[in-house]
């Protein structure tokens, strides 16, 4: 069956819950662990929930049906899911609630296995290529009353037109490809997601300019490797049609460039691989691109960088981070490190540091190497002691907010434009909104701001934000 008439399919399916529930008003949780491409998918299994009569509520005592979207990439989203699934058994036993649990762990045999063996008092596990199946697997777990397993391990299509219920009215996550290609060693994403592939640009562009017909004001592109987009397809020799001559990332992000309405773009992740000059260059001429990019580093060390499969040196990202910023004005950058890679030798965790002290990164995201299944990292003898790595995050911790305060001291006294988001959640008397940056500025101000970009200047600075005035 072709996509368009799967998702015709799983609409009927849609209608057929919604039958079952016309007389009652079921209820959801639903738990997202991992990133932002996960978190864009809960948003599609929101919008087949609410489609099916059920609404949303945050207490799992009142659920009827409770959602879990899992993470893999390190190990403590697995402790969490089976420290939930403990508190869930009464409730199955109690109350018969339906529980489902989808995501990127659902890839992985010997946590299916586990799950299987251990509670299976669970309905319906589903995997990252089966989403789009979640109403025809609800409907037969009701209907039929039976355990459904849902996982492919192929590369998933992509589905177009699920329904979608989004988080908040001013900011959208848009994600344009799916999967990796890029096996870095320590990672278990492109087991999980499978091999790229890339939304038509025709279908992105749709979607983004119906989002800025309903008054969103951001958009963030989402991806693995956002700057590979389409390459896959031109591979593949696919024909992905001529919607504004868009064909790489670079004339992608120009076309969503013109979009009325649209008035900030962020993407994450780029890889540091592939920034090749045209996708420089939008970023320089795109007036609505952020000028914050995060370039993933991982680590500073040209060795460490080899055994992890990224492709780069540390001279290598020292000199395309110049060329960034001679190239796009008020650059900022933002960055992911792994600390306590396999035989990562003081000197190598050193580099990072020296990396680090260099580019001076607005953020740095930090994590302590976790060994998964299946990669070629587990399988490295010689693995680095857990009070070891611990130790070295905690140094490039210190550093990195050694620097944070330097650098939000930068801040004050400028003016900065700000987009504004909404309340603050610890003071309602307050607003919260955002620079160009993606710093938080929180500020006094009336409540028809809320969604404009505005101009604030900065009067102090507090770790984890700023506050600002009109
Ligand atoms: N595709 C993106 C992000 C992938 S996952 C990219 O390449 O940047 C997000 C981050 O999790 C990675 O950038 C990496 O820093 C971290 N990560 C991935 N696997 C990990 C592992 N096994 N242990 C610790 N951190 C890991
Ligand atoms: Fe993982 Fe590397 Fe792919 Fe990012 S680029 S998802 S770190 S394999
Ligand atoms: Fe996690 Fe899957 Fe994202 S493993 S980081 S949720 S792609």
């Amino acid at each position: 069956m072709d996509t368009a008439n799967e998702v015709k399919l799983q609409e009927q399916y849609i209608e057929k819950v919604k039958k079952i529930n016309q007389n009652k008003i079921p209820k959801y949780t639903i738990l997202t662990m991992g990133c932002q491409l996960n978190e864009n998918d809960s948003e599609k299994l929101c919008g087949m929930l609410e489609n099916m009569g059920y609404i949303q509520t945050q207490d799992s005592k009142e659920a009827d049906l409770a959602l879990f979207n899992t993470c893999c990439v390190r190990e403590n989203a697995e402790d969490k899911l089976f420290g939930k699934l403990g508190e869930l058994k009464r409730l199955k036993e109690e109350r018969g609630i339906i529980i489902a649990i989808g995501g990127c762990m659902m890839q992985e045999k010997h946590i299916t296995d586990k799950i299987k063996q251990s509670y299976p008092f669970v309905d319906i596990l589903f995997g990252t290529h089966t989403l789009h199946k979640f109403p025809e697997n609800l409907y037969k777990t009701i209907e039929e009353k039976k355990k459904l397993e849902d996982i492919i391990d192929i590369n998933g299509e992509i589905y177009e037109g699920l329904p979608i219920k989004r988080e908040g009215n001013i900011k959208a996550s848009v994600t344009i490809m799916n999967g990796c290609n890029n096996f870095c060693s320590y990672c278990i994403v492109p087991y999980v997601r499978g091999r790229e592939r890339s939304r038509m640009p025709k279908d992105i562009i749709y979607e983004i300019e119906d989002l800025a017909k309903q008054g969103y004001q951001e958009i963030t592109l989402l991806g693995q490797n956002v700057n590979s987009y389409l390459r896959a397809e031109h591979e593949k020799g696919i024909n992905f049609g001529d919607k504004e001559g868009i064909h790489s990332f670079a004339t992608l992000l120009k076309a969503i460039n013109k979009i009325d309405g649209i008035k900030r773009i962020r993407f994450v992740s780029p890889h540091p691989k592939d920034f090749t000059e045209d996708v420089i260059e939008a970023i320089a001429s795109c007036n609505k691109v952020c000028k914050l990019v995060h370039l993933p580093l991982q680590s500073g060390n040209s060795k460490v960088l080899k055994e992890m499969n990224r492709k780069y040196t540390k001279e290598q990202y020292l000199a395309l981070v110049k060329q960034m910023k001679e190239k796009i004005p008020n650059l900022t950058l933002s960055t992911d490190i792994i600390v306590g890679f396999p035989g990562e030798t003081e000197k190598e965790f050193e580099d990072t540091l020296d990396v680090v002290r260099q580019v001076k990164f607005e953020q740095v995201y930090m994590f302590i190497y976790s060994r998964r299944v299946g990669t070629p990292g587990d399988k490295m003898e010689n693995q680095i002691p857990e009070e070891q790595k611990h130790k070295r995050f905690d140094r490039l911790k210190a550093l990195v907010e050694s620097q944070m305060q330097e650098n939000n001291q930068k801040y004050v006294g400028t003016v900065q434009k700000v987009l504004v988001e909404g309340e603050s959640k610890n003071n309602k008397d307050l607003l919260t909104g955002r620079t160009d940056s993606n710093k938080v500025v929180i500020f006094e101000g009336s409540e028809d701001l809320i969604g404009k970009i505005i101009d604030l200047k900065i009067i102090s600075e507090h770790m984890w934000y700023l506050k600002g005035e009109m």
